[in-house]
């Protein structure tokens, strides 16, 4: 059982339009062969605050097949989108769409587990000889229990005033109640996401909305 209606969900995503056709395709492709990709409501949010914020350097973590990078790409022109995965299988699959799509000369992608490449990039951000520029928008889609640590480092990379978009963070609804089905399975990653959920919501130097959207998504924008 999942935590939203599911009539209320099916309705939802068949007022859904893709951005292009070419995304569209691809994103049947994803959804008939189980690679794991942003909800249709997930994109369609993230859409309209990629044309709020108008972001210039996009931060992913989790990249899976590069649906979502070649999205941000696609919908910000101008945007350059470093993206993150450390999936044997999966990067040399986003490497050739990175390679064959034209916005993939705008994505950045960093493989290796995301954790130590942040850390790189940290590093890479503190030594004077780089000139790396933060980012404004940060979208975390990666291993459950990790979103602490992803956070922490994330924030250091991004500028004052950005925007950093959790998806999942509902899980199915576990986060919430242990009655659903699998939360006793998932016991660690729902403690993890937990603790994460507290920690952004205590922080007063953040703004932070939780919203049941797809499969949960915490919005936390970093004051300047
Ligand atoms: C839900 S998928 C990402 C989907 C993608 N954002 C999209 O919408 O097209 C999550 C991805 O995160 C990657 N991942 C999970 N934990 C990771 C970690 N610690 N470091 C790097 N990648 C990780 C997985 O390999 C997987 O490809």
């Amino acid at each position: 059982m999942g935590f939203t209606n599911e009539k209320v969900t099916d309705y939802i995503s068949s007022h859904y339009t893709p951005l292009d056709e070419q995304l569209g395709s691809f994103r049947e492709y994803n959804e008939e062969n189980n690679v794991p990709l942003i909800l249709r409501e997930t994109e369609s949010f993230l859409s309209l605050l990629l044309e709020l914020t108008h972001p210039r350097r996009i931060l992913e973590i989790g990249t899976a097949y590069g649906y979502s990078a070649l999205f941000f790409a696609r919908k910000v022109p101008d945007a350059v989108v470093t993206t993150i995965d450390r999936n044997p299988h999966m990067i040399p699959v986003a490497s050739s769409y990175f390679e064959d799509w034209e916005e993939g000369s705008r994505i950045d992608f960093r493989t290796g587990d995301a954790e130590q490449v942040l850390d790189e990039m940290i590093s890479e951000r503190k030594s004077s000889s780089q000139n790396m520029l933060p980012f404004d928008f940060i979208f975390i889609d990666a291993g459950k229990s990790h979103y602490r640590d992803f956070f922490d480092r994330a924030e250091q990379l991004a500028a004052p005033g950005a925007l950093i978009v959790c998806d999942n963070i509902l899980m199915h609804g576990w986060t919430v109640d242990r009655s659903y089905e699998g939360a006793r399975r998932h016991r660690t990653n729902v403690k993890y996401m937990r603790q994460f959920i507290e920690y952004i919501s205590r922080r007063e130097d953040l703004t932070v909305s939780l919203l049941s959207s797809g499969d949960g998504l915490a919005v936390i924008r970093l004051h300047e």
